[in-house]
Parts: structure tokens; sequence; C-alpha cells
């Protein structure tokens, strides 16, 4: 396993998880990276680590530059383990390295891998020599834990950005000129839906920090590196976190006996003809990370339903249950659904997205087999509320 050149005297060391197909719960179809830089200067820097299980390949990357025995610093940006899972083995080796990270970093170490570590704290703006070069901190903290930070290699203007800027992405090429764009920035825009999402506010916050800095090369921990394209996703993240929201609906439903799904069609109908640009994404066959996705740039999101045993069909209570927790702003909802005899499926999910949101314009529900009149009806009432 070689390492790979991202720079004169800097290399990834990372591990690549060419099988991962879930990160808790959001699907990675193309696997992931877990990203380790390493720093060849007067004092030999390591950023981060990789996922436990990807210890030996990430050692031999290690090893195919410098006898890892000789690291001086390991830099901890994030505590969460598929960054920080290999730091107790590395240290059985670098037994002379010293730890920097952060007040939030020091806690969550501690508490993953206990007391006896050896430990620098560091703060925002504080700056390391590392020999000809220097590292600056800057703390983002709920980027999306409370420990994250970047690192900044002050010379060769280097962001070692962690989880921010990162996709789970796997190639044999670490480059963003040497992979296809649009995959790259639709697998960050997933990233971004589905992790960072809640964290909008922090975004933005952590960008105002580091809007001064020249930044040549974003190195994140998963995916690719930003070289030709920085620009690019530092506007992406711009836009994401504020607000990405266009003329766009997507349309999630579940149906029993295609009943939500004959009022889905006319809905898509609806907005198609009123200029929206619709995704339909029924939940039978697409997956709530996916659904986030698409979500993140609309204004407008359907959920659909029926009605079973008093309750919303499970798959809708999940999806509402991983949205609510994603939280995205500046979104109208309709609701709708068939029901039989209670019709409580439609109200449960109105009240529940009330709780979050005041903006549910529209509830709307048929009893059993929509007829050519509820469809009207619905089309009428909906433009009603829109208008
Ligand atoms: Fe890639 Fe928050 O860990």
């Amino acid at each position: 396993m070689k390492s790979f050149k991202i720079d004169e005297n800097i290399f990834w060391v990372g591990g690549i998880d060419w099988s991962l197909r879930d990160f808790h719960g959001y699907t990675t179809e193309r696997g992931s990276t877990y990203n380790s830089y390493l720093i060849i200067d007067e004092k030999i820097t390591l950023i981060d680590t990789v996922k436990h299980y990807l210890f030996d390949e990430f050692l031999e990357r290690i090893k195919d530059v410098v006898d890892p025995s000789k690291i001086d610093y390991i830099v901890v940006n994030h505590v969460e383990m598929d960054h920080s899972g290999s730091l107790p083995k590395i240290l059985k080796i670098a037994k002379n390295a010293k730890i920097i990270t952060n007040p939030q970093g020091e806690k969550g170490l501690k508490a993953h891998y206990g007391d006896d570590l050896n430990i620098k704290v560091i703060k925002t703006k504080d700056r390391l020599s590392i020999g000809k070069d220097n590292l600056i901190f800057f703390q983002t903290p709920m980027v999306h834990w409370p420990d994250n930070m970047v690192t900044y290699l002050e010379n060769r203007k280097i962001l070692f950005s962690n989880d921010a800027f990162g996709q789970h992405y796997s190639s044999f090429y670490r480059f963003d000129f040497e992979n296809p764009l649009d995959e790259i920035i639709y697998q960050a825009k997933k990233y971004y839906a589905n992790i960072v999402l809640p964290y909008s506010q922090q975004v933005q916050t952590a960008l105002n920090l580091l809007k001064d800095l020249e930044i040549k090369i974003i190195a994140p921990s998963h995916g690719i590196v930003w070289k030709e394209n920085v620009s690019d996703i530092l506007k992406e993240y711009q836009n994401w976190s504020k607000d990405p929201s266009k003329k766009k609906v997507v349309i999630v439903y579940d149906t029993m006996w295609g009943s939500t799904e004959i009022m889905a069609k006319k809905y898509y109908e609806f907005f198609e003809n009123e200029g929206y640009e619709v995704v339909f994404m029924p939940l039978k066959t697409n997956h709530i990370s996916d659904i986030m996705t698409e979500i993140l740039d609309s204004s407008i999101i359907g959920i659909g339903t029926p009605t079973l045993n008093k309750q919303p069909l499970p798959s809708v209570s999940g999806f509402l249950t991983y949205l609510l927790g994603l939280n995205p702003k500046n979104k109208k909802f309709l609701v709708f659904g068939s029901y039989g005899w209670g019709g409580e499926g439609t109200k449960i999910i109105k009240e529940n997205l009330e709780k979050y949101s005041n903006r549910v314009f529209l509830e709307e529900k048929i009893q059993y087999i929509p007829k050519e009149e509820n469809i009207e009806n619905l089309k009428n009432n909906i433009k009603r509320s829109l208008s």
C-alpha cells in the first residue's frame, strides 16, 4: 500500500473503505475513505488517523514515507472514531508523539481512550511551528461534534478540514481533477444534507472564521482532496449553509393499496404545471439519505401516508424522524394520504411537523379510493393554499 504525495513533503496516508455501504444509517453507495496526512518537516506531523479496521494499510502507507516511530505530533481535528480509531495503535509505535487538540478534543479523547495521553491543548488561532512551516488551528465546534477543528498549514496554504468539505466516496485517485466532478459534488452534497445540515449556522461561523485565509488545497478527512475546485466547494458550502431552496418539490410517500400513490401522482402533475422541478421519491424504492439530498435545495416537501392501525405507515414515520433530526430550514410541507375510517396517519405526521415548524400549508386526506371529484378538490385546495 503506497502513500500519495499531495504536495512537496506532504502525503496522504489514509485508508480506503471500498465496501462501506452504511454510515450510521446513511447509504454510502460509493464507499468512503478516512484520510490521514503526513507532513515531513523538522517535526514529523500526522493529521488524524483512520477507522480502526484500516490500521494495517494506514501503517503501511506511513512506512512508505517515514519510520512511524519518528512521528512527533499527531493532530486530532475530531474525536469521532472514524478519525481517531487508530490512535491507540499508532501511539504504541510512535511512543514519543504528542497529541495536538483543543479543549473539547482533549475531553473527548480521554473519554474514549483514557486519561493517560500526552496532549498539548491548543485553541483557535494558536500557531505551532513544525520547522519551516507552521500549523494554525481553528476550532469549528458542532461541525459536527463539539470538538471539531480544522488545521491550516501556513506557508503551503493547505487546509486540513476534517469532516467539512468531505464526501463518502472511494476512488483510487486522490485529487478532485482526477475524478468526475459532478459525482464528487453530489457526494459532498449528500454528506452535507445527511450530516452537516443541522449545523448550518455553525458552518456559516466557520466559513467566516476562515474567510481571510488563502487556500490552495483543501484536504478533508473523507473522499478526494480539493485542488482545482477549491472555490467550487467553498461556494457550495456557502450556498448549502445559507438557504439553497429553489422552486423544487420533493414528493415522499408510501402506499398500501395505491390510493396515496394516486394522490402523489396528481400532486406531481399539479406542481409540474406550476413550473416547479418535481422529484418523486416513493419510500419503497428510495433511501431516506438519498431523499434528504434532494430535500436540501427544495422549497416544498410533500409527505404522503395511508393510515395503518391509527398510525402513519412505519416507513413514513421513520422518514419523518430522520427529517426532523436534520431540521431543514425554510421548507413548506404538504401532508396527504388515503384512509379507510380513522384517518389518523396524516394527522400524526402534521402534528409532529408542527412541533418543529409551523410551515405545514395543507393536510389533505381522501377516504379509500380517490374519485374524479376528489381529484378536482385536491387540485383546487392546493392551488388555494399556495396562493
Ligand atoms: Fe468523519 Fe464526524 O466523523
